[in-house]
């Protein structure tokens, strides 16, 4: 009953309060928590970034350290969830299996449905930044064969998941500072983008009291799409498909046209109509890896660089307010690190998850109703079964 909003895409609605992130998408501007994301991403790291996300505030050198050994506490997963990946077909892409093993987690802490306990809360939290590194790296090792390779904590964050991607036990790996440093930056540039569709996904699942577990892998499956993660790897994807400088104006001609669903991947924003922030930051850590690697001629990169160009000069990108987003660079920079493009959404889930549980955590410890929309109905007036 009663007169409802109309509101497709939500594009007019405050699904909620939140303390948490502020964004001016017309001037540009990010914070988490106050801080700009610039300064934190210059003067931060992810792991602190996390703790300030989750409490409010930034930790003191004290409780910065406490918190890391709670989080090393946590980094394994169950031995018996090495079972549950082994029922994936080996070539299944990387997101279904986090998508499916994140889900799984809900089985091993039932105990975390109990949600008015602010300890549990916390634990859940901890477990997830913790084990989302160890599963998004067992889900790459799945996927080539090679066998599962345990955490190491007297490593970095970032270092961390390096040495499981890409060590094995017959070779260490030998850690870049440089990759670490951009691998640490992309987390925190992902972390957290308040009521985007897979946070308000988590909400809305959350809302109804369901393991935090499972509202986490509900955010994943929200994610993994392209006009949403899934565009990181889409714009490398695309790139390989322009293949040559002279193929550009082609692809540029059909992201204009009406009359092709094709869009330029990495370029747009639903709440940035200007430069997005992340991607100020993401294209300098993006320069910086490249020029560390010698690539700074990679014919890919130039295909990227022209088409970043068109997108600030030509008038249809120019008049819509279509800037090149955090995706586009993040990809760039994830392929210069060697690492494979089906896993860069895989990596934005895992940086992400704080950003979910954050606000999972912010609207169960406060006043909330279920998450219920209601709807315009257009189908069929009521009308009677023939008779038979
Ligand atoms: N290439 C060509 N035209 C575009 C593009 C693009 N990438 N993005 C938007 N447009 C056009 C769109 O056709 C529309 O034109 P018109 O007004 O003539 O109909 C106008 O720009 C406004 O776009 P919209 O689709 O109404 O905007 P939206 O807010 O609904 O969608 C978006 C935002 C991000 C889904 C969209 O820009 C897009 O699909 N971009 C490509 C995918 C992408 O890079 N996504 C990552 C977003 S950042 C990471 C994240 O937060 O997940």
């Amino acid at each position: 009953t009663g007169v409802f909003t109309y509101d497709p895409g939500f594009m007019a609605t405050a699904s909620c309060e939140s303390k948490i992130t502020f964004i001016d998408g017309g001037k540009g501007i990010l914070l988490h928590r106050g801080y700009p994301i610039d300064q934190l991403a210059a003067k931060s790291n992810y792991l602190e970034l996390c703790y300030l996300l989750l409490n409010g505030e930034l930790p003191t050198a004290e409780e910065y350290q406490e918190f890391s050994e709670t989080i090393n506490r946590h980094t394994m997963v169950h031995e018996q969830l090495t079972q549950f990946f082994k029922g994936f077909r080996r070539d299944a892409h990387p997101m279904a299996v986090m998508c499916g093993v994140v889900g799984a987690l809900s089985a091993f802490y039932h105990e975390a449905m109990d949600i008015s306990d602010a300890y549990h809360r916390k634990v859940s939290a901890h477990r997830l930044i913790a084990k989302m590194p160890t599963i998004a790296a067992m889900c790459y090792k799945y996927s080539t064969g090679q066998p599962f390779v345990y955490p190491r904590n007297d490593l970095s964050y970032a270092e961390n998941f390096l040495h499981m991607m890409f060590a094995t036990p017959c070779e260490e790996y030998k850690i870049s500072p440089v990759f670490a440093k951009a691998m640490d930056r992309i987390f925190m540039l992902h972390a957290d983008h308040e009521q985007n569709a897979s946070t308000s996904t988590v909400r809305l699942a959350g809302s109804t009291g369901a393991n935090p577990f499972a509202c986490i892998a509900a955010g994943i499956a929200a994610l993994w799409g392209p006009a949403h993660g899934g565009a990181n790897e889409a714009v490398l994807t695309m790139l390989d498909e322009i293949g040559d400088e002279s193929r550009i104006d082609e692809f540029v001609a059909r992201a204009k046209d009406k009359n092709d669903p094709f869009k330029l991947m990495g370029f747009g924003h639903r709440v940035y109509r200007n430069f997005d922030p992340r991607a100020k930051v993401m294209k300098e850590t993006c320069d910086e890896v490249l020029a560390e690697l010698g690539l700074s001629d990679d014919p890919q990169l130039k295909i990227a660089k022209r088409l970043e160009q068109i997108a600030l000069e030509d008038e249809y990108f120019v008049e819509r307010q279509l800037y090149p987003n955090v995706d586009f660079y993040s990809g760039i920079i994830l392929k210069a690190i060697g690492i494979p493009t089906n896993m860069f959404t895989v990596i934005f889930a895992m940086s992400r998850t704080i950003g979910w549980i954050s606000h999972w955590n912010e609207m169960i410890s406060n006043d909330y109703k279920i998450g219920r929309p209601r709807q315009l109905y257009t189908g069929a007036p009521q009308r009677d079964l023939p008779n038979r």
